[in-house]
């Protein structure tokens, strides 16, 4: 396990100032062109699915596709996208979050989830855990359970995971990440 974050950590490249002064970026690009950090990565994920009893994969846009949906697949499992306001063409639910300035919205297609499903979502990083958040207000208005949230990276310098702890709602979170 600890050779497995050595892999991942590795191949994770730290961008100063970006995008703002003052933002260290985190940069999955080299990981993600590296198969035998990916091909890991997801293998660790899809297990968390078959672990977290998930019957669905949400993954969050943009950065979080990347990773829910080679897991989904790996798992047997369909991936459902939670999009920025305004993509998808069905019937959606939307939900509104902060942001650190402004606000921001996501959608789901209302039919993707049902009562009966337990999703996992999937995203790169936890941050204030805002947009997480949000994704679990979604899937509890479709009715869905939320099986737990997994992501790559938890930023622990910053409060997402005491965000995230109510809306969760006992619901586990893995971090594969701790930076
Ligand atoms: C980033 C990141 C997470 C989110 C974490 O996404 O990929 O989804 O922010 O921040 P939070 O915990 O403070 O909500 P972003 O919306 O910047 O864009 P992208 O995934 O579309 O690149
Ligand atoms: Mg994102």
């Amino acid at each position: 396990a600890g050779e497995l974050r050595e892999l991942l950590a590795g191949r994770i490249r730290d961008v100063p100032d970006y995008p703002e002064p003052g933002v260290l970026f985190k940069d999955i690009t080299p990981l993600l062109a590296d198969p035998e950090a990916f091909g890991a990565l997801t293998g660790v994920l899809a297990g968390l699915c078959r672990e977290r009893g998930a019957t669905k994969v949400v993954g969050l846009e943009a950065r979080g596709f990347i990773l829910a949906a080679p897991a989904a697949v790996r798992a047997g499992l369909g991936f459902i996208p939670v999009r920025k306001a305004g993509k998808l063409p069905g019937a959606t639910l939307s939900q509104a979050y902060e942001l650190e300035y402004g606000s921001a919205e996501i959608e789901i297609h209302a039919e993707d989830l049902v009562p009966d499903d337990r999703v996992l979502v999937i995203d790169d990083v936890l941050a204030t855990g805002g947009t997480a958040e949000a994704s679990l207000r979604l899937i509890r208005r479709t009715g869905a359970r939320v099986a737990g949230v997994a992501v790559l990276m938890e930023l622990s310098f910053l409060p997402g995971r005491a965000r995230l702890e109510a809306a969760l709602e006992g619901a586990p979170l893995d971090v594969v990440l701790t930076v």
